[in-house]
């Protein structure tokens, strides 16, 4: 193994995120070898359960979620890591076991993941310090969303700031985990190519999109007070769109890269009250159908507040004011029950000054670089070429195909939590975030909450499978341009 021995506590440990993603994500870099034979993960929750109830529900989970990549002689070392210990986040209760358990090995790091409700975080790193839980190697996780506005987001940064130093604490946006994002970084910085377009002159504007197919599932006690621009934009779209348009960082040390990624969020233009009309669109999913099968409207969900106005979906227009991208808007867009689950960057450049080919209806259809960041990652360049044939000259808009499952054929494609909760171990934090950024990122986020909220701004609804509110084209239509689809394709000639 080439990491330090540590010990994992995840409060939440039965929860929702714990068993889809946190416990598989570490019992794959045990399958990997990477886990010291004494590293231990306690799960930890309110619930009262025993080792062995726990060992049964994180098999369980594996079973559900991992199925194929369960190895016997794995399965059996990873299971003897787990303990359970119940505490209680807002009192004294389970601590001193908490406590006594990791006593037993003093000197492995020490990492608290809090994957609860965020107003648990607070009362969790009091608990941690009451009771001497921190050496001088301990981190700790804060699961998105830190807060659900500015004023909560500082509170609970100030109360864990009080106990744990900033660089031990890990903020957490898994879309920096994700493979694809990070090699926006290689993109950008490792080849030269692109620089000298990556701006004003050369890129007439950027998409990003991050749909998905599912509803709100079981989570609608959560998503109804949070909706997609909480949930979604102002954390996973802000961290793509700051990978886009940053300035190349000094070097690759937390600092730097934090802190040319918190520019941008300070270049981005408020959306007021006057801007909401053009620059935003909220939707709300009706009942429709997601693959030829029926699903509900949001209304509908479980846990759903009636007349609900909270957005399932949300467009932006967004305007990163600096000398690089003035004038070059940046558009965004998410959503549940969409027709597909599709991450999606699309740089769209300038057009050629002058065109001397036969005219086709696109003629003037510019070339585009499109990062999928999921599924089927790749980066494609789509480029005009000429059309094999003898009669007249036919062009073709086609990619340049650089798939990572064709390139890389033996490499697992991580998941993005892999990275991340080792990260933590290593004490690594440039995929994470720092405290003002995220407060710089709610700054921003609220100026389009308070202006929804002072208009009455109610959600536009689309039926569930389609890609939003026919506003949200409208949007993009009104400045010439469209979303991006690869399906439809364009072509040119005689
Ligand atoms: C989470 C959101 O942060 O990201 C969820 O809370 C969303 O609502 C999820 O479904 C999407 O993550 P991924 O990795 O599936 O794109």
């Amino acid at each position: 193994p080439i990491i330090d021995p540590f010990d994992y506590v995840v409060f939440g440990g039965t929860g929702d995120l714990a068993r889809r993603k946190l416990l598989p994500a570490l019992y794959l870099r045990d399958l990997d070898g990477q886990l010291p034979e004494t590293s231990r993960i306690v799960g930890s929750a309110r619930t009262d359960m025993t080792g062995e109830g726990f060992r049964e529900l994180v098999e369980a989970s594996l079973r559900e979620f991992i199925a194929d990549k369960l190895d016997p002689e794995v399965l059996a070392r990873f299971l003897a890591r787990l303990h359970y210990v119940s505490v209680d986040a807002k009192a004294a209760r389970g601590w001193p076991e908490l406590a006594t358990l990791l006593s037993d090995e003093p000197r492995q790091i020490r990492v608290f993941y809090l994957a609860t409700a965020p107003e648990l975080y607070g009362p969790i790193a009091d608990n941690i310090h009451a009771h001497g839980l921190q050496t001088p190697e301990t981190r700790i996780v804060l699961e998105k969303p830190i807060g659900h506005d500015l004023a909560s987001a500082r509170a609970i940064n100030d109360r864990v700031g009080a106990v744990f130093e900033e660089r031990n604490i890990f903020r957490i946006d898994h879309y920096l985990g994700k493979e694809t994002v990070q090699n926006l970084l290689v993109l950008r910085f490792a080849n030269s190519l692109f620089e000298p377009v990556w701006n004003h002159n050369g890129i007439d504007h950027v998409q990003i999109t991050v749909a998905e197919t599912v509803g709100v599932e079981d989570r609608g006690g959560y998503y109804d007070h949070t909706g997609a621009l909480r949930d979604m934009i102002q954390n996973h779209l802000m961290q793509l769109l700051c990978l886009v348009a940053m300035e190349p960082p000094a070097t690759l040390d937390r600092e730097e890269v934090r802190d040319e990624k918190i520019k941008v969020l300070k270049s981005l233009a408020p959306i007021s009250r006057d801007d909401i009309a053009t620059k935003s669109v909220r939707g709300q999913y009706r009942a429709g159908a997601i693959k030829g099968g029926p699903v509900k409207s949001y209304a509908e969900e479980k846990d759903i507040a009636p007349g609900s106005t909270t957005e399932t979906f949300a467009a932006l227009k967004v305007e990163v004011r600096n000398w690089r991208w003035a004038g070059v808007p940046f558009y965004l867009r998410t959503g549940k029950r969409m027709p597909e689950k599709v991450s999606e960057i699309v740089i769209q450049f300038k057009p050629v000054p002058y065109w001397i080919f036969p005219t086709g209806s696109d003629h003037a259809m510019p070339n585009r670089l499109v990062i999928r960041v999921q599924p089927d990652e790749h980066i494609r360049l789509h480029l005009w070429t000429k059309e094999p044939g003898p009669g007249g000259l036919r062009l073709r808009n086609a990619p340049l195909n650089l798939s990572f499952a064709e390139t890389f054929k033996n490499n697992h494609m991580p998941d993005a939590y892999e990275r991340l909760l080792m990260d933590v171990v290593r004490g690594n934090a440039t995929l994470f975030m720092r405290r003002d950024e995220v407060e710089a990122a709610w700054e921003w986020t609220e100026s389009i909450l308070d202006a929804w909220k002072s208009a009455g701004d109610r959600p536009k609804l689309y039926t569930a499978g389609t890609w939003g509110p026919s506003e949200a084209v409208a949007m993009i239509v009104r400045d010439g341009r469209t979303w991006f689809d690869e399906q439809a394709g364009y072509g040119a000639g005689d």
